[in-house]
C-alpha cells in the first residue's frame, strides 16, 4: 500500500541534518501537521508529514480497515524512505494523541528513530475509549455486543479486525505501552495537557519512567485538544522544536519563526486538493437531518443547558408583541425556551392586542418537524400543568437553505424589513458559504433597536469537553447508544472542518461579519463549555 507524505524544508535556513516525522493524529491528515511542519523546518529540520494508510487522507486504503498495527508500519515506512533518501543524522518521530501509541512501539521496534515526541498520547487505548464513551466497547464487543463496524471517534471501523489487531499486538492497554517503553532507548518527551479527560496523568507518567531517557513536561491550561490555545500551541512547539534540535549548534538559541505568507498559501494548496478528494456523498441537508436526529442527547448536557441560558439572557426577556427568529432552529431547543420564558412573563396576554410570534428556519425537515411537535407538546403542558393561558402566541416554521440568502437575485427571509425584535442563530454560520449575506439579512428584518444573538464554536474548539460532558450526562439517563452516534456525527463536522468546507469563527471575526453587515453596536462572550464564541449585536 502508498503512503502518501509531504517534504517540508525551511526556505532560509540551512538543514541541520536531521528530520522529524510527523504522524497524523487519528482522523487527521498530513495537513493538521502543517504548522508544526513549517515551525521546524524554519529550525533547519527537513519534515516528512504523511498521511495513514486506510485511513482519512491521500494514503492507500479505506478508513473502515484502520488498525493500529498497520498505522505503525507506515511509520516504519516512513523511517526506511527517510533513511534510504536523506541518511539523516537524527530522525524523530513525532506523534500524538492515538497515533503516539504507535510511535511508542516503532520507537521500541526501530533503533534508527534517535527521539519520540509523545503529544498528548493515549498510553491506555482501552481506558481512554471507556473515558469517552463511558463503556467497555471493546469488552461488548468481546461478548457479542457489537458485531460487523462500531465507531471509534466519528468513523465506521471494521470492529473484529480493529480489536484483533490490537489485542494480537498488545497495543490496547497500559501494560502492553510499558512493555514498549521498557524498549525504548532513544530521549522521550511526553507533553502532558494539563486539563486532559483522555489520558489518566499517573498512566502516563508510568509510561515514561519506563523510558531510559524519559521526559514529562505538562501543558498548562488546556484539554486534549491542545491546538485549542494559541498560548498551548507555542509552548508545544518550543517544546518539540527544543527537544529536536537539543545536541545542535542551534540548541539555546532563540527559535525562528515560520513565514505565515507561505503558511497560508500552502495550506490553500492542500485544502482545495483535499477537497476535490474527499467526496462528502451526502447533500447538506440529508447531512444535518441525520445530525439532528442525534442530537437530541446534546440536551441533556449541562454545557448546551448553561450555553442556552447564557443567549436566553443575551438575547433579553421578550415583550407581548415580539417577533422572534430562531434562524437554524435544529430540534427547537431554543423554541422550548422561548416558551417557558413566556409563560412566566405574559400569562394574562389577550391573543387580540399582543400577538407574540416566533419563527423557526432551518435547511431540514427533520428539525422543523421536531421543532413543531415539541413546541406543541410544550405548549399543552404548560398550559396544562400551571394554567398560564398563552392566547396569542403562535409559531410557524419555515424550509430555507440560508445558502440561497443574499447576494443579487437571492432569496429573503420571510420577514419585511424592519418587523423582527429578536433574532437567535445558534451555531449555524459555521456551516454556511458566504454567513455575512444572513448577517446583512438580519440587519434588515431586525427593528431599529432589535437584538441578534449569533454563535459559533470557536475555533480549535476542542469537542471532546463538550461530547464528554454529553456522553457523561447521557450515560446516567441510560441513553449511551444515543451519545455514541453524536460522537459519530461531531466527527464528520470535524472533517468538514478541517478541509475548511465549515469554520469556526474567532470573536473577532464574528464581530467583524457583523459590522460589514451593517451592525455596529457589538459585544462578544464565550460559552458552551468555553468551547463557543457568542456576539451580542443591536441595530
Ligand atoms: C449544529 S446545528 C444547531 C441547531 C440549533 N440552532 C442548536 O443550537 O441546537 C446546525 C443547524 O444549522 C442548520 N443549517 C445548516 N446549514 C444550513 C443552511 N444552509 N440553511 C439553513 N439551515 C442550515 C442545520 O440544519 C442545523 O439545524
Amino acid at each position: 500500500m502508498q503512503v502518501v507524505g509531504y517534504i517540508d524544508e525551511g526556505g532560509e535556513a540551512t538543514w541541520n541534518e536531521r528530520v522529524a516525522i510527523l504522524a497524523p493524529r487519528y482522523g487527521e491528515t498530513k495537513k493538521n501537521n502543517l504548522q508544526l511542519a513549517y515551525a521546524l523546518a524554519a529550525n533547519g529540520f527537513k519534515v516528512l508529514r504523511i498521511d495513514q494508510t486506510n485511513h482519512f487522507g491521500e494514503s492507500d486504503g479505506t478508513m473502515d480497515q484502520f488498525t493500529l498495527p498497520g498505522a505503525t508500519d507506515d511509520l516504519l515506512a516512513a523511517v526506511d524512505y527517510i533513511d534510504r533518501y536523506f541518511e539523516p543524522d537524527a530522525l524523530i518521530l513525532v506523534t500524538s494523541s492515538i497515533s503516539a501509541r504507535c510511535g511508542m512501539r516503532a520507537s521500541a521496534l526501530d533503533c534508527r528513530i534517535t527521539g519520540l515526541v509523545n503529544l498528548v498520547g493515549v498510553v491506555d487505548l482501552d481506558r481512554t475509549l471507556q473515558a469517552i464513551y463511558q463503556r467497555d466497547i471493546f469488552g461488548e464487543h468481546v461478548t457479542g455486543g457489537s458485531e460487523g463496524s462500531i465507531d471509534i471517534l466519528g468513523f465506521e471501523i471494521d470492529a473484529t479486525n480493529f480489536h484483533e489487531s490490537l489485542v494480537e499486538a498488545q497495543m490496547q492497554d497500559l501494560a502492553g505501552t510499558i512493555e514498549d517503553a521498557r524498549k525504548i532507548k532513544v530521549p522521550v518527551l511526553y507533553l502532558y495537557a494539563e486539563r486532559d479527560l483522555w489520558v489518566d496523568v499517573e498512566s502516563a507518567k508510568q509510561v515514561i519512567s519506563q523510558c531510559q531517557q524519559g521526559s514529562f513536561r505538562v501543558v498548562p491550561n488546556v484539554g486534549h485538544e491542545v491546538h485549542e490555545q494559541p498560548e498551548a500551541v507555542r509552548f508545544t512547539f518550543d517544546e518539540i522544536i527544543n527537544f529536536c534540535r537539543q545536541g545542535l549548534p542551534s540548541s539555546g538559541l532563540e527559535i525562528a519563526k515560520a513565514c505565515k505568507t507561505v503558511l497560508i498559501q500552502q495550506n490553500k494548496i492542500e485544502r482545495t486538493r483535499l477537497q476535490k478528494i474527499l467526496s462528502f456523498s451526502n447533500s447538506e441537508e440529508d447531512f444535518w437531518g441525520d445530525y439532528l436526529g442525534k442530537f437530541g442527547i446534546m440536551e441533556q448536557a449541562k454545557y448546551y443547558i448553561e450555553y442556552f441560558s447564557k443567549m436566553g439572557t443575551l438575547i433579553g426577556a421578550f415583550r407581548p408583541a415580539d417577533v422572534i427568529l430562531d434562524a437554524g432552529c435544529g430540534n427547537g431547543f431554543y423554541g422550548v425556551g422561548v416558551l417557558r420564558s413566556l409563560s412566566q412573563y405574559l400569562p394574562l396576554m389577550e391573543s387580540s392586542t399582543f400577538p407574540f410570534h416566533y419563527c423557526g428556519i432551518d435547511l431540514t425537515d427533520t428539525g422543523l418537524f421536531r421543532s413543531y411537535s415539541r413546541h406543541v407538546d410544550e405548549m399543552v403542558e404548560l398550559q396544562r400543568e400551571s394554567l398560564v393561558k398563552l392566547r396569542g402566541v403562535s409559531f410557524s416554521y419555515r424550509k430555507l437553505n440560508f445558502d440561497l440568502v443574499g447576494g443579487a437575485g437571492g432569496a429573503l427571509l420571510p420577514f419585511s424589513d424592519g418587523s423582527i425584535n429578536k433574532v437567535c442563530s445558534s451555531l449555524v454560520i459555521s456551516y454556511l458559504k458566504e454567513p455575512v449575506d444572513l448577517l446583512r439579512e438580519f440587519y434588515r428584518v431586525l427593528k431599529p433597536g432589535g437584538v441578534a444573538v449569533i454563535s459559533s464554536m470557536k475555533p480549535g474548539c476542542d469537542m471532546t469537553v463538550v461530547y464528554h460532558d454529553s456522553v457523561a450526562s447521557a450515560y446516567t439517563e441510560g441513553n449511551d447508544r444515543d451519545a455514541k452516534l453524536l460522537l459519530s456525527a461531531a466527527g464528520k463536522i470535524k472533517v468538514k472542518k478541517d478541509v475548511e468546507i465549515y469554520h469556526f469563527f474567532t470573536r473577532e471575526e464574528l464581530s467583524d461579519l457583523a459590522r460589514d453587515a451593517g451592525f455596529t453596536d457589538i459585544e462578544t462572550y464565550r460559552s458552551f463549555g468555553d468551547q463557543a464564541n457568542l456576539i451580542r449585536i443591536v441595530k
